[in-house]
């Protein structure tokens, strides 16, 4: 029985940042951002957009075409999670009027939590056939004003109806799992901003990516050149260049330009978007499926990676018709169509984004019209309307 990926919904905010006017403000050459580091936009949540907000804009986007009687189970992977015991799919399952009896938790690995969450859905699909599961990735990527970090913030959320004959994306059997406890990316408690030492971040990415990659080729008996395309945890676009520059090293020259040509198109978005933690894999398939040109069977090499650290290297096959389940337009004009922020401008609601929300507040949202965001809090509890 196929089993995977049937509906993807994607959300970013309405504002963003240009990485040219970071560099300048930041007295930095625009080229290390735009090349050096792969950017070119970030986006940025102002405070009505919270990890739940973005994570029901994105679930909203294919909920029509979701048969609810047979949803049994919603995972939400963050970790800009909203509180420190209760579930963020709580909310979302509160404004989309989602069945009561799901099962339903939020998730935490790091940026690997969305592939945890996928593959815990695939084997709850596996042991419940003819029942699917929702699967929400959702975060702000917060380094810090100044930081060396900064360039590679961003913000955005990727929902996912994981079901038997899935419209999409068909996994395959096996994957190649690898971790060990470093300390290369963390938030301690209280810490709106994540600690990082990003060149240590970046071999081990690699290192992992060598492990899982070699192990994953042994296991299945596939060669580099089975693969179509290979899409990676994209921290910033330049981080999943490297790991691709390794996995094309000896390969002939159609293989090489094949991989090359679609690992370029699954950093589209990324490289408008920035980092969006768990989402960010999930995001560069996107990226590839409604920019690229893919074929029935094609198939496509997932590279997922978590810092603290745990990587899972896997692979899925393009279904017939896929194409007809994208909404390339829709994504292309939220992308279009959002508010270039001065770095001033950028910096404040960055600042803002660090406070606590005092007991009792109420937000206004300049979103458009339809827009889920967060209307407040009263007696610290959250509060989301659609616009
Ligand atoms: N033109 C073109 N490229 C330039 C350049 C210029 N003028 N100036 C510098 N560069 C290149 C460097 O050569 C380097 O390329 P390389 O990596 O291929 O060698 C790249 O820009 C980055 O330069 P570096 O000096 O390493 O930048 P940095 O010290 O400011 O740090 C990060 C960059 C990515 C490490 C930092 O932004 C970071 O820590 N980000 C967070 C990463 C993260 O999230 N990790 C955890 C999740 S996986």
């Amino acid at each position: 029985m196929d089993i995977g990926i049937d509906q993807i919904g994607f959300y970013t905010p309405n504002k963003f940042v240009d990485m040219v006017d970071l560099a300048n403000a930041r007295n930095q050459d625009p080229n290390k951002f735009l090349i050096g580091i792969g950017q070119d936009r970030m986006a940025v949540a102002d405070k009505t957009q919270d990890a739940v907000a973005m994570g029901i804009n994105a679930t909203a986007e294919y909920l029509d075409q979701v048969d609810l009687e047979q949803l049994g189970l919603l995972i939400f992977a963050t970790e800009s999670g909203i509180d420190q015991s209760k579930s963020a799919s709580l909310f979302v399952k509160e404004a989309l009027n989602l069945p009561a009896n799901i099962r339903t938790f939020e998730i935490k690995e790091a940026c690997f939590a969305l592939t945890a969450a996928l593959q815990v859905a695939r084997d709850y699909v596996r042991a419940h056939p003819h029942h699917s599961a929702m699967i929400i990735g959702s975060d702000i990527a917060r380094y810090g004003l100044n930081t060396a970090g900064e360039v590679t913030q961003g913000a955005g959320a990727i929902s996912m109806l994981i079901k038997e004959s899935p419209a999409i994306i068909a996994l395959e059997d096996g994957h190649a799992s690898y971790s060990e406890n470093i300390n290369d990316f963390w938030r301690p408690n209280g810490s709106p901003v994540a600690m990082v030492d990003g060149h240590y971040s970046r071999d081990v990415y690699l290192d992992f990516f060598k492990e899982t990659f070699k192990e994953y080729l042994a296991q299945t008996k596939l060669t580099v050149s089975d693969f179509a395309g290979i899409c990676y945890h994209l921290p910033y676009t330049k981080m999943g260049f490297k790991a691709h520059r390794i996995a094309i090293q000896g390969q002939d020259e159609e293989t090489a330009k094949r991989l090359s040509d679609n690992f370029q198109l699954s950093a589209k978005y990324s490289r408008q978007v920035g980092n969006i933690y768990t989402a960010s894999l999930y995001m560069s398939i996107l990226s590839l499926l409604e920019n690229g040109d893919l074929e029935a069977g094609d198939r496509i090499g997932f590279f997922s990676y978590g810092s603290g650290a745990m990587a899972e290297f896997f692979s899925g096959k393009v279904v017939d018709g896929y194409q007809r389940r994208l909404r390339p337009g829709l994504h292309k004009r939220m992308l279009q169509e959002r508010t270039r922020l001065g770095v001033g401008q950028y910096e404040d609601i960055f600042t803002e984004g660090l406070e606590n929300l005092p007991e009792n507040v109420e937000f206004e949202s300049d979103a458009n019209h339809g827009t889920w965001f967060l209307a407040g809090q009263e007696g610290y509890v959250r509060k989301y309307q659609q616009k």
